[in-house]
């Protein structure tokens, strides 16, 4: 089953592809989206010989001239040093105004690549081919780009949307299953802050079809065409991510993936929401449960309260010093910028620790 969806921002707006097999149409979804000419194809090391040379023929016998950009695997790719790369490459094979980049990988590649599009000659056009689970129903919807800085993650970016977004869901075959799991929690999480029928789903059956990645891409769709800029209601995609954030930075980076730190970090913000939203304690051990069965973790070991209090003053969302949450009601409903006491932050805690 091939799926369609729409991300609706007026002059902005952009098509998601989703389906099995649907790679080697990139080169015409690209042409089909008004695209011309040169193009940069970024990818990663464990990516480029699993789907590099599907990706460059399309582009090539769609008519486009590509050039690949490989470059090493993981998080600290997502850098300075690496932009500047991009930079020198797009100089070097004079990738002028109508010319694009494509970012082909998971999140680091579509956060450096987007980037890169929207910084060079003031932002050219870009697509995005997640091939992580992550990448798709998260970090390659929505226009968010960045890199790192040593001050910290994903301190300097900018909004940037895609001209297409094209998923083979068969590239999850070959994602390591931490990985997978991992993409599992935004997942979840979209049930539990948009969709109770999809949460229902995920406690029956954790099968990733292109469906269930629609449903998640429609859903930030949905958030993001109602505030694209985060001014409000898209904060509740940070669901979980307040702890989850502290946790990555005490436990250091490369220690929980992502979506394992999310994991823990909802399972956090189920029990403050028991204390001050009305969750019910039946609905926030389904929470547990369904990550549970996910192969994600619940609860941590060996991180000091006082070291994640400190790391969730500094959080980017925090204003302040006072960290604010995305609490639920109950599953399928959230609300956000939700205070919660000092004491009950403390207590919450201890009760997640091991
Ligand atoms: N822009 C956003 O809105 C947004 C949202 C969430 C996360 N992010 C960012 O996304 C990044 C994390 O993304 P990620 O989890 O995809 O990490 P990643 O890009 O590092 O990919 C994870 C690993 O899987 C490998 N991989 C990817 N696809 C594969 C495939 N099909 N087969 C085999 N291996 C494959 C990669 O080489 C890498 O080793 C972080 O930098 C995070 O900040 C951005
Ligand atoms: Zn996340």
């Amino acid at each position: 089953m091939n799926c369609d969806v729409k991300v609706d921002l007026g002059d902005r707006s952009y098509p998601i592809h989703i389906g099995s097999g649907i790679l080697t149409s990139l080169g015409e979804s690209c042409k089909a989206v008004g695209l011309k000419g040169r193009c940069l194809v970024v990818t990663d090391e464990n990516v480029a010989p699993l789907y590099g040379s599907q990706v460059f023929q399309s582009l090539e016998k769609a008519g486009f001239k590509p050039v690949l950009e490989i470059l090493p695997a993981g998080e600290t790719t997502k850098s300075q040093a690496q932009l500047m790369n991009l930079y020198s490459k797009a100089a070097a094979h004079g990738l002028d105004r109508k010319c694009f980049m494509v970012a082909l990988g998971g999140g680091v590649i579509g956060d450096l690549t987007g980037f890169a599009a929207a910084s060079w000659l003031r932002g050219i056009c870009f697509v995005q081919v997640p091939t992580s689970l992550l990448a798709m129903v998260d970090s390659s919807v929505g226009g968010k780009t960045g890199i790192n800085i040593p001050q910290g993650k994903n301190l300097v970016g900018a909004f940037h949307q895609p001209e297409l977004v094209l998923m083979d869901i068969d590239t999850l075959k070959t994602l390591p299953p931490r990985e997978l799991a991992a993409g599992m929690a935004e997942v979840v999480k979209y049930g539990v802050i948009w969709d109770s029928e999809l949460f229902r789903k995920l406690e029956q059956d954790s099968l990733v079809d292109a469906g269930l990645i629609a449903r998640c891409c429609e859903i930030k769709a949905e958030v993001v065409g109602k505030d694209e800029r985060e001014s409000g209601l898209r904060g509740i995609l940070n669901f979980g991510h307040t702890a989850a954030h502290a946790i990555e930075n005490v436990a250091g980076y490369g220690e929980f993936l992502h979506g394992e730190a999310v994991a823990i970090g909802m399972v956090y913000a189920a029990r403050l929401s028991v204390a001050l939203k009305g969750l019910s304690e039946e609905e926030s051990a389904r929470i547990e449960k369904v990550l549970t069965q996910l192969s994600l973790p619940v609860g941590v070991a060996g991180l000091e309260w006082k070291d994640i209090r400190a790391a969730m003053a500094v959080d980017k969302k925090t204003v302040g010093g006072l960290p604010k949450f995305v609490l639920a009601d109950r599953i399928g409903h959230v609300e956000f910028g939700c205070e919660v006491p000092e004491e009950l932050l403390k207590e919450v805690w201890n009760g997640i620790s091991q």
